[in-house]
């Protein structure tokens, strides 16, 4: 009878349900599966976190900590939070490309709100998960899409994460020089000569400022020949602009190479985070961007990007969006946001002081005017992985083993005991 039809495909699977436990163990689905490496960056605070001295300093992760030492949520970012709240808002999906007025205020950020490429409507910009979900968004439509070789160049060293974002896109990795060890500052020459050889139509990626990990920056008559030179070569640029105003205090003179490059003819993509300069970290909110040849050119483009953000997140997070449109059109909540900005850039170059007038102060005969020039969040110390792991072991100082440290974790009130330590290590 027909009970008997539905119930019987049933009982077969209640048959597996009670499978023995030895049946279940050797059809364990993922005894292939090998242990992976810790991330480099979030295995130091863990260790940090382990460690009882209380004098630990952890200078690995790249998020702002204000002078007593603790994270900082922006005034303006709690002011915008009231206004959000008190319009009692829907919770509805945002479009695929995010929310449309962020995605503008986005753009016209970076590029400048009388940017003849928004003018002339060549643009598309679509909100993204923070800075990483713009550039694996970027990464995928370049595998997708490019005519190109499938060589990414990036500088040498980049953000570590920079590597499988494109590697796991479907690209692959190349490196041009940029940071030369000899004198802590830009290998110009090297980068150059690297870039002349890169095959055309390759993409290369450029730090639009504050380059991490190393801090430095080419200065605006270098940015031109890069410019010129990546124009010559026919080179597909992706600028990741992961700290516009955390650099150097001001959100125009951040945004220099990026819109120099515009400017220039380059056809760039833009990848946008509002991580830093917000301290909108949790909050995910970022932007990528695509300047095209014509209006008719980004229409098309917006309509791939779409279909390939659709099948991956649907279409993404409202809060952190909601809040920076609401500091970025809001003319009383922006003026205080920049200036916040500048605060927290100003923060941390006096830092950059404080520790290099403390290692003169210890003793030290190093030439340290490189921690000062560096630029943005992070100092690229010149320590040696040896060096490194005796600050660590010795003075609980935690960083990641390239020298580099986190200049916002960085206070008045432990910028001496950091000075001495690296003194220490390094005398
Ligand atoms: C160079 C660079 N790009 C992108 C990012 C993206 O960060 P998020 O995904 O938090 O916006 C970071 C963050 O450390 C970065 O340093
Ligand atoms: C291009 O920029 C303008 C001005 O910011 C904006 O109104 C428009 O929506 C953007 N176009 C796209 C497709 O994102």
């Amino acid at each position: 009878n027909l009970l008997v039809h539905i119930f019987k495909p049933l009982s077969f699977l209640s048959v597996i349900q009670h499978c023995s436990p030895a049946w279940c163990l050797c059809s364990s689905w993922w005894g292939g599966v090998q242990m992976g490496p810790p991330d480099p960056i979030l295995g130091v605070t863990e260790a940090f976190k382990r460690d009882t001295n209380p004098k630990k300093m952890n200078l690995g992760v790249g998020a702002y900590r204000d002078d007593q030492g603790k994270p900082y949520v922006l005034n303006c970012v709690r002011k915008a939070e009231a206004v959000i709240a008190e319009k009692k808002l829907d919770k509805e999906y945002l479009p695929i490309g995010g929310l449309g007025e962020f995605a503008k205020a986005c753009a016209q950020l970076a590029l400048g709100a009388d940017n003849e490429v928004l003018k002339s409507g060549r643009n598309i910009t679509v909100q993204t998960i923070s800075g990483t979900g713009s550039l694996r968004i970027g990464a995928n439509f370049l595998s997708r899409f490019h005519g190109g070789p499938r060589d990414v160049y990036l500088p040498k060293p980049s953000w570590g994460n920079h590597t499988p974002i494109f590697r796991d896109a479907g690209m692959q990795l190349k490196a041009y020089r940029y940071y030369d060890p000899s004198t802590c500052g830009f290998d110009f020459k090297g980068a150059l000569e690297d870039i002349s050889k890169i095959p055309e139509q390759s993409v290369i990626v450029l730090h639009a400022c504050a380059h991490n990990p190393t801090g430095v920056d080419p200065r605006p008559e270098q940015w031109k020949e890069i410019s010129d030179l990546v124009k010559k070569r026919n080179l597909l640029v992706f600028f990741d602009m992961a700290y516009q105003g955390f650099a150097s205090g001001d959100i125009d003179r951040d945004a220099w190479a990026v819109r120099h490059f515009i400017e220039q003819g380059h056809n760039i993509v833009l990848s946008q985070s509002f991580a830093k300069n917000m301290g909108l970290y949790g909050e995910r909110v970022g932007g990528f961007t695509v300047v095209c040849k014509d209006a008719e050119e980004a229409k098309r483009v917006e309509s791939q990007l779409k279909i390939l953000i659709r099948p991956i997140y649907s279409n993404p997070p409202m809060n952190g969006a909601r809040i920076a449109t609401t500091i970025l059109n809001t003319p009383e909540l922006r003026a205080m946001w920049l200036e916040e900005v500048h605060g927290m850039a100003n923060r941390i170059i006096k830092m950059r002081e404080q520790l290099v007038a403390g290692l003169k102060k210890e003793g030290s005969s190093h030439n340290w005017q490189h921690v000062i020039d560096q630029i943005g969040m992070f100092c690229f110390t010149g320590l040696k992985p040896e060096q490194v792991e005796r600050l660590t072991k010795e003075f609980s100082v935690y960083m990641t083993k390239d020298g580099r440290i986190s200049m916002a974790g960085v206070s008045s009130g432990n910028v001496g005991y950091l000075a001495h330590g690296i003194h220490a290590v390094t005398k």
